[in-house]
């Protein structure tokens, strides 16, 4: 039975609908009544526009969607960006070097040499410069007479300095790094005025950066990550391309997502009584990950299915394009009391915000949840009266739950 309370032409891709809000209600409606629905149009989201998908939305088929890439392909594209024909490969061969976009057994290869630069201990590593970081960052707001944008202030900058070190980009360079990374994921919304084309250009710029900064090591090797991945007499290192297209993904999966799961928080924070006031007394563990959860800062991905196979009851064919609404299954009754309250010490919290689990899991976890429990634990302590003065202006974007503006003052 077709879920009735859900209109005809209803798109959770269409980006004009998460510009206002996150589509809920609508979550809601189908987990209860059909939790693998069938969309026919799929206005958002690039690769989907024409053929329709299937919105899974409960938390237990997310996670089975994600834990069976030999069913759900990521292969046949996860729809994130499009390149043009500077890169020297055609652009299918260009999304096929996102890590995102493979499939084992080649997921596995390029996985196993990109994740040493995300061990625990390399993560330890930069937790002290992140800490003073993220206080330079609180203490330049508290500088701030009136009100300011928190987004840009504040939000913005741990991120990018976390992927910049991580990667070992020079300070002079994080700016250029930071504006392609921009335009990238703006190029929907109308009011940035950045095209489609701007947005590609930039991924190829950041793309022909970071070949060169990798050419650049393998003429003359530093005790840097990225001689450690391209060094290319060790075997099993990467490609400078390959080296290339990860940066690429780090500059996105690693700084619009930790962003806006900041700008969310700030805001559930502020807006949910007492919770500001309890997180500034206690300081609980627990507050990163609920923020990841109440945020979700990436909607969804896409897989596409290799074979017939069920869901939910319904048949879904070989080819099939197949949606796994994250920001719908943090939201699943089934898995979390009281799921629509915004709760800093939920614990345990099995939320989805970094992926279903499975070979795509999200690589920059730690990192994300150290950054954010930084900044939190700054902001109380330099600037502990900060209060809203407007509501967040969102980005336009099926794809990602980004906030471009949040007006605050600390006064
Ligand atoms: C993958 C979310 C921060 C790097 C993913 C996925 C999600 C996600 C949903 C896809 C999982 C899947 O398909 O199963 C987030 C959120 C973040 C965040 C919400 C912040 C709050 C980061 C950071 C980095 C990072 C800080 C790196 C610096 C990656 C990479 C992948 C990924 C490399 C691809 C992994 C693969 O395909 O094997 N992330 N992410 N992410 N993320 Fe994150």
């Amino acid at each position: 039975m077709p879920c009735p309370a859900l209109p005809d032409g209803f798109d959770f891709t269409d980006p004009d609908l998460l510009h206002h809000r996150v589509p809920l209600p609508e979550f809601a409606e189908l987990r209860r009544a059909e939790p693998v629905r069938w969309i026919p149009q799929a206005a958002g989201l690039a690769g989907f526009q024409d053929e329709g998908y299937w919105a899974v939305t409960r938390h237990a088929d997310v996670k089975y969607v994600s834990t069976h890439p030999e069913i759900f392909s990521s292969y046949l594209n996860t729809a994130i960006i499009r390149f043009n024909e500077h890169i020297e490969r055609d652009a299918i061969d260009a999304q096929r070097l996102i890590l995102l976009n493979m499939d084992p057994p080649e997921h596995t290869r390029v996985r196993q040499i990109v994740q040493r630069v995300f061990t625990p201990r390399a993560i330890r590593a930069l937790e002290d410069n992140l800490r003073a970081r993220a206080h330079a960052i609180a203490q330049g707001a508290l500088a701030q007479r009136g009100s300011f944008d928190f987004v840009t202030l504040v939000a913005c900058e741990l991120p990018l300095q976390a992927i910049a070190e991580l990667i070992g980009v020079p300070q002079d360079d994080r700016a250029k790094i930071f504006d392609w990374s921009n335009k990238m994921i703006s190029y929907d919304d109308p009011e940035y005025a950045i095209t489609e084309e701007v947005g590609q250009e930039s991924a190829t710029e950041i793309i022909a950066y970071a070949m060169n900064m990798a050419a650049d090591r393998k003429q003359c090797p530093a005790k840097d990550i990225v001689t450690t991945l391209v060094a290319a007499e060790d075997e099993g290192n990467l490609a400078s391309d390959e080296f290339g297209f990860f940066v690429l993904m780090l500059a996105v999966a690693g700084n619009e997502t930790t962003r806006n799961a900041i700008t969310h928080g700030m805001h559930a924070l502020l807006t949910h009584p007492g919770q500001w006031e309890r997180f500034k007394r206690e300081r609980p563990a627990t507050a990163a990950e609920e923020i990841v959860r109440w945020a979700t800062p990436v909607n969804s991905f896409q897989r596409t299915a290799t074979q017939d196979t069920e869901l939910g009851g319904k048949q879904i064919k070989k080819g099939d394009r197949v949606g796994i609404f994250y920001a719908s299954a943090n939201h699943d009754p089934d898995v979390f009391e009281n799921p629509d309250d915004f709760d800093i010490t939920r614990d345990p919290n099995p939320h989805l915000g970094f992926g279903g689990g499975g070979p795509h899991y999200c690589l920059g976890k730690s990192l994300a949840v150290l950054e954010i429990d930084l900044i939190f634990n700054a902001i109380a302590d330099a600037l502990p009266n900060l209060r809203l003065v407007g509501e967040p202006r969102r980005l336009r974007s099926a794809w990602i739950n980004g906030v471009k503006e949040l007006r605050v003052t600390a006064e």
